[in-house]
């Protein structure tokens, strides 16, 4: 078969499980001839061997995440290892570093808490943007600390981030300006994608039965360590309970903000200096 036809012919399978079945045939075909997505209209009447392509087209049209089937995921400006057991970052996870770093900046922090590590796309790409920053991250999930561990070496932070497997920050016992997270936030009766509930893990998606429970664990844990600062990522429809949630535990301030749909993605809150 030449590329042009195993293009035509992946294209037409990949129409039911994604919504750009051409551009992801293509990916899928570029990353299993190791060439590049240009290679591919160069060579279009190239013959080639499609065993392996069909394979990771049949993965695909499972709806398998393109992510997991080539162990990569684009996150800021870096590539991440991922693999079954650890969420894929997401895009709008990007607008929580870019609070994050703001306050970093403005309050000159050098010691930061995540929790929830994941892949460790938060910890990295902060770490990245600040050279003295020192992070503990954390994860109940050992996969993903694994795979964190991963990424922090590939990208040479091994001195400047230090996973721990944790609930919540129970085995931090370091002294931190700031803790950022993006937990688990989705209530257990969402109906979730294919793509998403049958591959990602669980226990990085669903926050109890309302969704909110561990963000709300989260803000009175931090609290309690008498931590100033806390930035949370959490779902669109949480900012009404959460709001009520501070008004009754008492935060200096709260602001929401909001992804580029224009919903409701998380908060930073200031808590009152001192206060426990
Ligand atoms: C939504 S994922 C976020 C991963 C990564 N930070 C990111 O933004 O791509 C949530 C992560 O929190 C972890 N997690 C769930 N419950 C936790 C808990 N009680 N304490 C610490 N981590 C937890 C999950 O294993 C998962 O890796």
């Amino acid at each position: 078969m030449t590329i042009k036809e195993a293009l035509a012919w992946a294209t037409s399978i990949l129409k039911k499980s994604c919504e750009r079945p051409q551009y992801e045939a293509e990916l899928l075909l570029a990353y299993c001839l190791k060439v590049e997505r240009v290679y591919l209209v160069t060579h279009a009447d190239k013959e080639i061997d499609i065993k392996e392509y069909e394979n990771l087209i049949e993965r695909r049209s499972h709806y398998e995440p393109y992510e997991y089937i080539v162990g990569e995921a684009s996150f800021y400006d870096i590539h991440l290892s991922v693999e079954k057991g650890v969420l894929i970052p997401r895009p709008e996870t990007e607008i929580l570093i870019d609070l994050v770093a703001d306050i970093i900046k403005k309050e000159q922090i050098r010691h930061i808490a995540e929790i929830g590590v994941g892949s460790g796309a938060i910890s990295i790409v902060l770490a990245r943007k600040f050279p003295d920053l020192e992070c503990v991250a954390t994860d109940i999930s050992e996969e993903a600390i694994a795979v964190a561990q991963l990424n922090i070496n590939k990208y040479k932070l091994g001195k400047r981030i230090t996973l721990r497997k944790s609930h919540l920050l129970e085995e931090v016992s370091e002294s931190v300006q700031l803790v950022v997270s993006n937990p688990p936030y989705i209530a257990e009766d969402y109906l979730l994608e294919p793509h998403i509930i049958d591959y990602e893990p669980k226990e990085a998606l669903i926050g109890g039965e309302q969704g909110d429970e561990l963000l709300k664990e989260i803000i009175l844990d931090v609290k309690a360590r008498g931590i100033r600062w806390l930035a949370c990522e959490m779902g669109y429809d949480q900012r009404e309970s959460l709001q009520a949630f501070v008004n009754e535990v008492g935060v200096k301030s709260i602001q929401f903000y909001r992804d580029l749909a224009g919903l409701n993605r998380g908060f930073v809150i200031e808590f009152d200096k001192g206060e426990q």
